[in-house]
């Protein structure tokens, strides 16, 4: 609401008093005050909503990834920002132990997948060449393909192991480990 109050009108570009000021700008002053009033308030109302939003996902995962541990699940983990590779890129990360090196890579605008970076034949570490499509193992010349991680060349035989992902909100997590056998 417009407070009556005149002298908490605003000050017109012109700087004149509100009398001199054309019709429509006497009919619509802006009260600053109110106004100003307003928008702080509104945005402490928004970083509150924020804030809550946040702290009750934080929480949600906590509580997933108890029940998951429980069950002798892999645990929920934000391994990225979704803007943070660009297509084509990728980003090394440990999951879902401290020794299990992974690698993510963004093949689209909406697309991730992500692998156990060791190498199905010999468990050296595999690199990522999206512009070829695939995941390439240079001990000795083993490729995976990039979309479903299944063997193409050399001698690995089984797929590298998958690391299942969520997008949501920005980030990337990982959600466990999926193993093919063929
Ligand atoms: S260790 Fe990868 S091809 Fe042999």
């Amino acid at each position: 609401m417009i407070g009556s109050d005149r002298e908490e009108l605003t000050i017109s570009p012109d700087g004149e008093s509100l009398d001199e000021q054309p019709k429509w700008r006497q009919d619509f002053p802006i009260d600053w005050p109110q106004a100003h009033y307003l928008s702080r308030r509104d945005f402490t109302k928004f970083m509150v909503l924020i804030s809550l939003a946040f702290t009750a996902g934080q929480f949600w995962i906590v509580v997933r990834n108890f029940l998951r541990k429980r069950r002798g699940e892999a645990p929920i983990r934000q391994i990225a920002t979704a803007d943070q590779l660009p297509i084509g890129g990728s980003l090394a990360f440990i999951y879902p132990e401290a020794h299990d090196t992974c690698v993510l890579v963004r093949t689209d605008e909406k697309t991730f997948v992500a692998y156990s970076q060791k190498c199905t034949h010999l468990s050296c570490a595999v690199v990522p060449q999206p512009d070829k499509n695939r995941f390439y193992c240079p001990c000795h010349e083993g490729s995976f393909d990039l979309a479903t991680g299944a063997p193409i060349a050399g001698p690995p035989q089984r797929p590298l192991p998958r690391i299942n992902l969520e997008v949501r909100r920005g980030g990337v997590y990982a959600t466990g480990v999926e193993v093919k056998t063929i």
